[in-house]
């Protein structure tokens, strides 16, 4: 079969260390044909670093020039919806880094566009590909769990405020760690639960720590330019009476680097998933069980393969857009939660 032509808008870190190394790594199924950054040096120096052949400044020009059958989209947030509406309307299957986009508005028109057009649109919520996430889900759909009426969702770093890039910009990111790095538990706990209607959302954020000067574990930030959340607490009821719990720091005195977790409490059986272990009650004893493990840290390059394979018509998309849209609804609705400083109804 021919390899499909792939193109990639942005040539930031995200696109040199992963979505570039992973497609020279699929030899057989991929090839890169083009690549552009607004910024042409970035473009051009990637496409010399990589053996990419062309290089454009305009995305709209590289899809004209180039044709490709894939588009990978790997600017900041701000900018993902024009560069995933103009590729799906070239024709173009599309991966767009995660987030979807700054608002479900932006999530859902991307969604109906992808539908319209008939072209696959996903998104690289990478931890979804981890063995953890579909040993989970394997059970949930087994019904192991029992009903699964709590979930705990968080990822929490003490000081882990990012020292570059548009971290910090809410302007062009939409947010600070709930939509950069609690939008990935968020997509876990949701595709686990199977999506239940929400009824409301709750939310508090703060900024105290991020906008004055501290330690900083991942380079240092900017606390004048520093305008989006530092952590994040939130609340989701869904209608079926289910819950799910949100949080999320940057920075927050707590004893860990980094904490990453999720716990479902069902009424058979409950779990942790980083890494995998369940909690239940056999024959009158109660009883732990963990799961071989191998660590996962080829997530970035599953979500690839997953998208590639998809759009050959070889496997079924794992995100799709209609998912991803809904994990957007939830960002959005904890963030105006936060901010009006009351419950959301959905
Ligand atoms: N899945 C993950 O683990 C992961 C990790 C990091 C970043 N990301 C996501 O990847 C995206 C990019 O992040 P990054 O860290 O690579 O950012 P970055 O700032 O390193 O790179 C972005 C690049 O896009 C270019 N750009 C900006 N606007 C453009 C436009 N309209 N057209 C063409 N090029 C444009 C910039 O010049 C820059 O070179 C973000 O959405 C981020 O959330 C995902």
């Amino acid at each position: 079969m021919a390899k499909l032509r792939a193109a990639i808008i942005g040539a930031g870190q995200i696109a040199r260390k992963s979505h570039i190394p992973n497609y020279l790594s699929m030899g057989d199924e991929v090839e890169i044909v083009g690549i552009c950054d607004r910024n042409i040096e970035a473009a051009m120096s990637a496409a010399a670093e990589n053996g990419i052949p062309d290089w454009f400044s305009d995305h709209k020009e590289m899809l004209k020039m180039v044709k490709p059958d894939i588009v990978n989209v790997c600017v900041p947030n701000k900018f993902h919806y024009a560069a995933v509406f103009d590729s799906l309307d070239a024709g173009c299957h599309v991966l767009c880094e995660k987030p979807p986009g700054i608002s479900y508005k932006e999530a859902e028109l991307m969604m109906k566009k992808s539908e319209e057009c008939k072209r696959l649109l996903s998104y690289g919520f990478h931890l979804r590909h981890g063995e953890n996430v579909r040993i989970m889900k394997e059970k949930a759909l087994n019904g192991e769990f029992g009903q699964i009426y709590f979930v705990k969702a968080e990822w929490l770093r003490r000081r882990g405020i990012p020292g570059w890039g548009n971290f910090t910009n809410s302007d062009i990111q939409g947010g600070g760690p709930l939509i950069d790095i609690g939008v990935h538990m968020l997509d876990i706990a949701v595709y686990l639960m199977d999506y239940p209607e929400i009824d409301h959302v709750s939310a508090t954020s703060h900024d105290l720590i991020g906008k004055r000067k501290g330690v900083g574990l991942m380079g240092d930030w900017d606390p004048d330019k520093f305008n989006v959340e530092d952590s994040l607490f939130g609340f989701i009821r869904f209608k079926d009476g289910s819950s799910l719990s949100i949080s999320n720091s940057f920075a927050l005195n707590m004893k860990e680097k980094d904490r990453k977790n999720l716990e479902i409490y069902g009424d058979r059986l409950g779990a942790s998933i980083f890494p995998p272990e369940t909690f239940g009650e056999e024959r009158s004893m109660l009883t732990n069980t963990e799961y071989p493990f191998a660590k996962d840290d080829d997530l970035h390059f599953k979500s690839l393969l997953n998208f590639v394979k998809a759009c050959r018509g070889e496997a079924e998309l794992l995100v799709t857009a209609k998912q991803g849209a809904y994990v957007q609804k939830m960002v959005e609705a904890l963030y105006e939660s936060s901010l009006r400083g009351e419950p959301v109804r959905l």
